[in-house]
């Protein structure tokens, strides 16, 4: 029986990661409301709680800490990669093609136990953030920034990018928007992952299928396009108008909808108090507004929902982050989550394998090359 366009409806694995009630709006990791992570946990908490099936205690948390801490520096090989892509390269592409190279010398590389893929991906996890921060500073013409394994994961990626010491409410509101999007069920890059971990590639090798899948803007991609949209209207007093003229010309708002969630996306509650919080701290309400107006008026004109692109867009540029390195903190947001599910996939592996609907030609007679017209 063919299942519906996109596999919309179709169950095709089996989690104990995440757990979506789209009809509710309710996101859980392992059990844990997001509400709850997001108002009491921090980063390293909730990857350990993703990893290992629990919430650490004190000594378990400070473990996790530290093995990320430790793991933040690049091989010479993947900078070098990476700083000879600054002129010209995106950083979604440069973030993918450093993750695939970081295979390189790995020692754990050919070794897909539950062990070997945690090591793997503390090394995958601490050191994406060096990556997206050391081709940024490089395109800008700017030294490349030590990582301060001192400090906490978000902390030390502002650290990185900016090489200033981070402001409470922005090392705060880098890492609640890190939890948030953590991990989100069988989304298409999360499934790009578990497709390549099926087959028993390595875990480098899912991470970059699923950096590839995320860049496109119905996925991750979207935040870039939110920032695109708020920069074209300008004026908060220009956005209810321009939702209207786009919706009537039946395009898509970036930022609404959603395959799972008939109702508001439990993560975009949150950014929206992240952006509120960061728009009043820094006097920047512009966007802020501009975003709440566009939400309003997506909501009067089609009943739709804001996801957890719209208010990270905002959320992300108060930080001081360039737009097109939205999709990239997705991405460093989201790799725990794809860690958790190549183990997951890896433990418990079937080869996953699908099958079509062929809609081509009825078989016919092969024609010599003579009798073709
Ligand atoms: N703007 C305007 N209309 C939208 C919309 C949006 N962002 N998202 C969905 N719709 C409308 C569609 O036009 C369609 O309306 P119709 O029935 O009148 O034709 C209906 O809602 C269903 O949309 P559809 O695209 O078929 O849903 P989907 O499940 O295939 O797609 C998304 C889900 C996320 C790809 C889609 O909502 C979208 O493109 N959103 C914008 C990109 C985005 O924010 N992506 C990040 C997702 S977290």
């Amino acid at each position: 029986m063919f299942a519906k366009e996109g596999l919309q409806g179709v169950v095709a694995a089996r989690t104990g990661l995440s757990r979506i009630d789209g009809e509710r709006g309710v996101l859980a990791y392992r059990g844990y409301s997001i509400d709850d992570l997001a108002r009491h946990a921090s980063f390293e908490e909730v990857v350990h709680l993703l990893w290992h099936g629990e919430l650490p205690n004190r000594a378990a948390l400070d473990e996790t800490r530290r093995g990320l801490a430790q793991q933040r520096l690049l091989s010479p090989g993947v900078a070098e990669l990476v700083q000879a892509c600054a002129r010209d390269g995106g950083p979604m592409d440069v973030l993918r093609t450093a993750v695939s190279a970081m295979a390189v010398g790995d020692p754990d590389l050919h070794e897909s136990t539950r062990e070997a893929n945690l090591r793997k991906g503390c090394r995958i996890a601490a050191q994406i953030p060096t990556a997206i921060a050391l081709h940024d500073r490089s395109r800008k013409g700017q030294p490349a920034v030590r990582p301060d394994p001192e400090l906490g994961h978000a902390a030390n990626f502002l650290w990185m990018m900016t090489g200033r010491r981070p402001e409470d409410l922005a090392v705060r509101c880098l890492d609640v928007a890190m939890v948030l999007q953590m991990d989100h069920g069988l989304n298409a890059s999360t499934f790009a992952a578990r497709v390549a971990a099926g087959t028993l590639a390595d875990l480098h090798a899912a991470l970059t299928a699923a950096i590839a899948t995320l860049k496109g803007p119905l996925h991750g991609g979207a935040n870039h396009d939110v920032m695109v949209m708020l920069r074209t209207i300008g004026d908060p007093e220009r956005a209810a108008d321009y939702v209207r003229g786009a919706l009537a010309q039946k395009r898509k708002i970036p930022g609404f909808g959603h395959r799972v969630y008939k109702t508001l996306d439990p993560r975009a509650v949150h950014l929206k108090e992240l952006s509120a919080r960061l728009a009043q701290a820094t006097g920047q309400e512009t966007w802020y507004r501009m975003s709440t107006l566009i939400e309003a008026t997506c909501k009067e004109v089609k009943n739709l929902n804001a996801n957890v692109d719209f208010y990270a867009a905002s959320t992300y540029s108060m930080l001081g982050f360039d737009m097109d390195l939205f999709t990239p903190i997705f991405a460093a947001s989201r790799a725990p989550g794809w860690i958790a599910h190549v183990i997951e996939q890896h433990t418990d592996n079937r080869l996953i394998r699908p099958l079509e609907e062929y809609i081509g030609p009825p078989d016919r007679p092969w024609v010599p090359m003579e009798e073709r017209s």
